[in-house]
């Protein structure tokens, strides 16, 4: 148990705020950063083109420190949902191959899975809620051959039911499904997230996590992507508003 973390945030001695998995406060540090930036954008002559990306590489870095990656394998996106777009867009799926989905997913991590299964004559095939909520064997079971991509949380939001990540993880890299999830609901609020979401991906190319800002601890949306093996993908630098990426084969 960690000690009382409440003078990070701006909550009111009055105030018990419990409810991260509609929308989470932001830490004090988190409106610093944010009021920063603002405040950047109203001296736009100040930003010179050698100070553009030189905000968000350092965010790269860091985030690619944790998750154990490159900088370059670390994309700032807008939403869980471009990211997981993005992901759509790239990963190949063949008629008859499955996408696997939890039932009752978050829509971000559901709508591009459904419109990729559609447009190449795969199949969404979803998990079932499980009697006595035990996501990972209900995924687990469901991880057959036929399936070529597992998008996935680690926490099924409606029902705050976990995933084991790393056992799913090893089952997906046996069959040889990319993996790609939605940490919304868990990184920077389960101690765990991000070692759990470091192994997972480092078994299984290519895999990618995708995070959003508004649920969660995490202020920023990013997502990663493994590029090795020969089905890996890297990230292209997107500057300026631009159509969901294709991304060029590593
Ligand atoms: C599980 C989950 N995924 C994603 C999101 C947000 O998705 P997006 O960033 O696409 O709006 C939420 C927001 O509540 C969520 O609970």
């Amino acid at each position: 148990m960690i000690p009382c973390q409440r003078h990070l945030f701006d909550l009111p001695d009055d105030v018990a705020y419990l409810n991260c998995a509609y929308m989470s406060p932001l830490m004090r540090s988190a409106v610093d950063a944010g009021t920063a930036a603002l405040a950047r954008k109203a001296h736009p002559w100040e930003i010179t083109p050698d100070k553009f990306f030189t905000g968000s590489d350092e965010f790269r870095a860091t985030a690619a420190q944790v998750l154990g990656c490159s900088a370059d394998d670390v994309a700032i996106v807008p939403s869980a949902s471009y990211g997981i777009a993005t992901a759509a867009r790239n990963l190949p799926v063949k008629k008859g191959q499955s996408i696997l989905v939890l039932a009752e997913q978050f829509p971000s991590n559901y709508y591009p899975w459904q419109r990729l299964a559609e447009g190449t004559g795969g199949r969404l095939k979803i998990v079932a809620w499980p009697e006595d909520n035990d996501w990972t064997a209900a995924v687990l079971d469901s991880l057959t051959a036929d399936v070529a991509i597992a998008a996935l949380p680690q926490v099924q939001w409606a029902s705050g039911g976990r995933l084991d990540l790393v056992r799913i993880g090893e089952a997906c890299r046996k069959i040889g499904a990319a993996l790609v999830l939605d940490l919304t609901q868990s990184l920077g609020a389960l101690p765990s997230a991000w070692a759990t979401c470091r192994m997972a991906c480092s078994q299984i190319s290519p895999s990618l996590p995708a995070t959003s800002g508004c649920s969660g601890l995490i202020p920023w949306g990013f997502s990663t992507s493994r590029p090795n093996g020969r089905t890996g993908f890297r990230w292209k630098r997107i500057g300026f508003s631009a159509p969901t990426p294709a991304i060029s084969q590593a």
